[in-house]
């Protein structure tokens, strides 16, 4: 089964060709980074208006990349939530037109699962269930029990900020560009993790809990009074910030797994694209065996989106072109 994903739920569009939910025939990406960048984050009404120009354009290089046509098409998969309102109209209404218009089937696939199953797909050995999903991305930072594809418990999730969002946020406190995360994490690694004694939150109701806001206002509390354009200050506090932030994360997995009994971590999410979070748990939770995405699939992408689509498909059947529609919340 050829399925076309199409994912737009913030500031990519993208589209790709996927056979089986696990085969790769095209991948196509248009980032919208030059456009935000000023910006410092994402503007929804710009990104809006980018997707509109390219959406068609980017599928019409998937299909053909793929050396296929349209006709060979069996199954639209879109990425129909979390995400930005405006956006998500997008992609969900070109699927929705090209489903009528090819009668082809079409399904929506929650984004946040598809950053879990590119994990999945990464990987050569079947994935042993059940395992931890941790989520980083920009928009959410959670950890789930996956029973199964399409099965999930929420364990913990932040309560404040996502991890990315922190990122970015600290390299906008520090004059840099967007997306923040490459650029703390390269900075970081010609700092002093111990100049600074910065630490994640603490969440009383939910010790898996996240929280990440505390830790970005004391990044702000240590920049008062110092030379922020000083490269070494800026790459002592990219490594004291990034050390906190990763701790906390390899620390509540551990926790989870422990109370679990899980033995295993698929990773999601543009976060997990960075090296330091890859090494640290490597090292510091050898018990974990850790699943993540490679670098093609972590950050957002349209591959995922059609690679769990298959599933949806194989589990809930089409879906009803009357009722689907963009949702910009979806709870786990
Ligand atoms: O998953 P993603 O592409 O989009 C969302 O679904 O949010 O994640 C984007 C986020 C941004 O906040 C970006 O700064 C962060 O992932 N990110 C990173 C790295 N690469 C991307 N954060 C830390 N280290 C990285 N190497
Ligand atoms: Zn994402």
């Amino acid at each position: 089964m050829i399925v076309l994903g199409i994912e737009s739920t913030c500031d990519e569009t993208a589209a790709s060709l996927v056979r089986d939910g696990r085969e790769t025939l095209s991948q196509v990406i248009s980032s919208q980074v030059d456009l935000h960048e000023i910006f410092g984050g994402v503007v929804p009404e710009l990104a809006c208006r980018r997707h509109m120009e390219v959406i068609i354009q980017v599928i019409r290089q998937a299909v053909d990349e793929a050396q296929c046509s349209l006709e060979d098409v069996d199954l639209i998969a879109v990425a129909n939530g979390p995400g930005l309102v405006g956006p998500l109209l997008i992609g969900v209404n070109t699927a929705k037109g090209l489903a009528l218009a090819l009668g082809k089937p079409v399904v929506g696939v929650n984004h946040v699962e598809a950053h879990l199953y590119a994990a999945i797909m990464s990987s050569d050995e079947p994935i042993a269930f059940p395992v931890l999903g941790m989520i980083v991305s920009g928009g959410h930072t959670a950890i789930v029990l996956v029973e199964s594809i399409g099965k999930y418990q929420l364990i913990g999730q932040t309560v404040d900020d996502a991890l990315g969002e922190a990122y970015d946020k600290v390299a906008k406190m520090l004059g840099l560009a967007y997306p923040g995360g490459p650029i703390i994490e390269r900075l970081a690694e010609g700092g002093d993790p111990h100049r600074f004694p910065l630490k994640a939150g603490v969440c009383k109701n939910n010790p898996l809990n996240f929280s990440f806001s505390g830790l970005k206002t004391a990044v702000l509390y240590a920049m008062k009074g110092q030379d922020i354009e000083n490269p070494q200050f800026q790459r002592d506090l990219a490594a004291s910030f990034q050390k906190a932030a990763l701790t906390d994360l390899v620390q509540k997995a551990r926790k989870a797994a422990k109370e679990t009994g899980c033995r295993g971590v698929l990773f999601g999410g543009g976060v997990t694209n960075n090296m330091a979070l890859r090494k640290m748990f490597e090292k510091e939770a050898k018990e974990l065996k850790c699943y993540f995405p490679t670098r093609a699939l972590s950050l957002d992408n349209a591959t995922m989106i059609a690679g769990l689509g298959y599933h949806v498909y194989q589990t809930k059947g089409p879906a009803d072109l009357k009722t689907l529609d963009a949702v910009t919340r979806i709870p786990f």
